[in-house]
């Protein structure tokens, strides 16, 4: 990198890693999410001294575009450095490591690993808050829509509730110590934009009372740690009923997770991926053969990971 005091990007590297989410959790539709741990993507950044950014490789995914604007990193990497650093640009390695259309906000990571690491070149980077708008302009090329509850919980970690999802404002707080998260990915492709496209436009009264209800009553039980009250997990009255649907086993799954130790079930995200909740990993442990037994009648491959809630969030992995 020359040296230029006119420049914004100070530093000449960054690496960062976002991980994936569980958005929704089941009535907080748009609003609820939490991140995982050990899953998710990274992005490396390198300031070049071209007249553009560009997206070098992506190793790990072939079918992604390279188009700076057509994939998430570059367009979250574009969105920043157009405000916080103009005139200046960085080749771009995404290290895809989350399925597309998996329902883990594998959009969402590569965009807040892709802003997390753009913002660790500048002299004085900016708070986290402040991120967000630049991750949501890389996941809107993905999902079509702006919605925080991928980007959001990615970037700052813990459970997270969007109470402003015109202006993403948001609180978090830390999941309960112990919960355990069961996730199942039955490898089928479900976009963001066409499990979104098949939603009713209108919710009535009654589903729009049964919805709150859940979502008050989830965020009570996750703050107070009363896993009895994070059944409410379970419910929803926007999404699941539609998009259980593309999911090859969901039902049978659900219905064995209710007659076990399971807390609450529900769709991560717009899908295939499903949470399952749980008090012990021994309880998660025991209910892993059911879920390869439904796959393999149905003759589909899934995999299967569990972990705690992260309540960390995005990481800076290297920067020089
Ligand atoms: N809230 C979004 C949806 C999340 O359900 O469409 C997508 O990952």
């Amino acid at each position: 990198m020359k040296s230029n005091p006119e420049r914004k990007l100070v530093k000449n590297y960054a690496r960062a890693f976002a991980p994936a989410t569980v958005s929704n959790i089941g009535p907080g539709f748009d609003l609820m999410g939490f991140p995982l741990f050990d899953l998710g993507d990274i992005v490396e950044v390198t300031v070049n001294d071209l007249s553009c950014s560009r997206i070098t490789d992506i190793v790990g995914n072939t079918t992604l575009s390279k188009e700076l604007e057509k994939n998430t990193a570059g367009a979250a990497v574009k969105s920043f450095l157009d405000k916080h650093a103009p005139g200046e640009f960085v080749d771009i390695v995404l290290h895809k490591l989350l399925p597309i259309g998996s329902g883990l906000g594998s959009s969402a990571a590569s965009a807040v690993a892709a802003v997390v690491a753009v913002n660790a070149l500048l002299s004085k980077p900016l708070e986290i808050k402040d991120l967000v708008e630049h991750a949501l302009d890389g996941e809107v090329v993905a999902s079509g829509t702006r919605h925080g509850d991928n980007v959001i919980p990615s970037l700052v970690g813990g459970v997270v509730v969007i109470s402003d999802p015109v202006h993403f404002n948001y609180f978090k707080f830390d999941a309960p110590e112990d919960l355990i998260v069961l996730t199942f990915h039955p490898h089928v492709e479900i976009k963001t934009s066409e499990a979104r496209a098949m939603l009713p436009k209108m919710v009535s009264v009654s589903d729009s009372i049964k919805q709150t209800a859940g979502a008050v009553t989830l965020i009570t039980g996750m703050i107070k740690g009363d896993y009895t009250l994070l059944k409410a997990a379970s419910s929803d009255f926007i999404a699941e009923p539609f998009r259980s649907k593309l999911i090859p086993g969901y039902h049978e799954i659900k219905f064995m997770a209710s007659s076990s130790e399971a807390i609450a079930m529900n769709i991560s995200g717009s899908g295939p991926t499903s949470f399952v909740f749980f008090r012990t990993l021994e309880d998660a442990g025991l209910f892993i053969p059911k879920i390869e037994n439904v796959y393999d009648k149905i003759g589909l491959g899934i995999d299967i990971n569990i972990s705690k809630i992260n309540n960390t969030g995005a990481q800076i992995l290297e920067v020089r």
